[in-house]
């Protein structure tokens, strides 16, 4: 283990900055290994398992030991170089190419933004609404994302919501809503609320079949639910670093289907969505023709660093191997919890569950916060309790995270 861990961590920050162990290549250079990882050496390169059952990746994915070397590759590299905005710049095109790797699309069609908002801005904003003035989305839509869609009003748009069943939203629903005048249709890869898996690919096809697009957001997904996005067919896909791909905050990506024409031009621009960023005309606003044309201001480079080693990791799993222990997990967990009679709010049936399992709770956050007093980390959310698993969780983080549910229900009413 890097020698880092094991200071105390008061001084944890100041030894991270100074130690960058010498026999590691930079990342930038390294890339991620081969698609080999088992699920026991994905887990080794994050030290809170050594403490605690980190199981709220929905909400921020736990730091791993590159993670924790980037970031202080990034530091090393401030202090000594003052300015190397050139290497940097490289680092954001490998973050783009690592992103683009991991949903199967060229990096040309992936803008780098700062969060998803920004992204659902982007998309939203340059909407043709002149026939087409409707947009579709859902009641399980991360709140942020629906709010750039209501945010259309001023431009005349209406937004339509698709109300869940049970915590759960079918193609039918959305097929029986899609109409001629929508401009967009929205569907999250994986709800936020309780992990539905949503179908995509038949939403889509029904969406363009009227000539609408298809936004999708993948944040409660990717980095364990495989995409491809020439298999969604998606328009607009949006994904941050922070979650499943085990970055920081601060570092989004746009992609943008190649061939989509736009007869609006973003409105929200900077010199990083021009077609030559460094040509330095302030009368000349010429977008990029390509998805950077989406792009703004100078990229969140510590988040640049911090995303190309998280993703480099998920990049070294393999993508059927990290699904499937992922939903055994979940199996287990929701079997368990089934059988000690506690409701959820996640769906039962494995082919619409994502990699969170949602346990229904009169009082979520003190739950949670008994959860955290015994190490166990989930993430409560209204009614209910997120436990999110990752590639790195184990069998051993399911049943503390269970054994910690009924011993609360022994205090509390659930
Ligand atoms: C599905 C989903 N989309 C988006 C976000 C965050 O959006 P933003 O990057 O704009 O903060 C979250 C965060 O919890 C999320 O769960």
């Amino acid at each position: 283990m890097p020698h880092f861990f094991r200071n105390e961590s008061a001084h944890r920050a100041t030894c991270i900055v100074a130690v960058t162990p010498p026999s590691h290549q930079p990342i930038a250079e390294r890339g991620p290994g081969p698609m080999t990882m088992t699920a026991e050496e994905f887990r080794s390169h994050f030290p809170i398992f050594e403490e605690k059952a980190h199981l709220c990746s929905c909400s921020e994915g736990a730091l791993s030991d590159r993670v924790i070397v980037a970031m202080s590759e990034f530091m090393t590299s401030w202090r000594v170089h003052g300015a190397p905005w050139h290497a940097w710049m490289e680092h954001v095109d490998l973050a783009r190419g690592l992103f683009a790797r991991l949903i199967h699309a060229s990096p040309e069609n992936v803008a780098v933004v700062s969060c998803a908002s920004e992204a659902a801005y982007h998309v939203a904003s340059t909407l043709d609404l002149r026939s087409s003035r409707r947009i579709l989305t859902n009641d399980l839509e991360f709140p942020s994302v629906a709010h750039v869609w209501l945010a259309q009003k001023s431009r005349g748009a209406q937004t339509d919501f698709i109300a869940h069943k049970g915590g759960v939203i079918t193609a039918e629903d959305y097929l029986g809503r899609i109409r001629g005048d929508h401009a967009l249709v929205s569907v999250p890869l994986v709800s936020y609320a309780n992990g539905l898996r949503l179908p995509v690919r038949t939403i889509a096809d029904a969406a363009h079949a009227v000539g609408a697009r298809v936004f999708v957001d993948a944040y409660q997904g990717l980095g364990v639910v495989p995409v491809d996005v020439r298999e969604l067919d998606c328009d607009y896909l949006a994904c941050g670093t922070l979650k499943y791909l085990l970055g920081a905050p601060g570092l989004a990506f746009l992609y943008v289907r190649p061939g989509l024409e736009f007869r609006v031009e973003p409105p929200l621009t900077g010199w990083f969505a021009r077609q030559e960023p460094f040509a330095f005309d302030p009368g000349l606003l010429d977008y990029a023709d390509d998805a950077r044309r989406f792009q703004t201001g100078t990229p969140a480079i510590p988040a640049a660093f911090a995303g190309v080693a998280g993703m480099s990791l998920v990049l070294e799993t393999q993508p059927q191997a990290n699904l499937e222990h992922v939903l055994s997990l979940g199996d287990f967990l929701q079997d368990e919890l089934l059988r000690a009679g506690f409701s959820l709010f996640s769906p039962t049936d494995r082919s619409l569950r994502g990699p969170q399992v949602s346990v229904l709770a009169q009082d979520a956050e003190g739950l949670g916060a008994f959860l955290a007093d015994r190490g166990v980390l989930v993430s409560p959310r209204g009614q209910a309790i997120r436990i999110s698993l990752h590639y790195y969780n184990s069998f051993d983080d399911a049943r503390r995270v269970l054994q910690g549910v009924i011993d609360y229900r022994r205090t509390q009413p659930m």
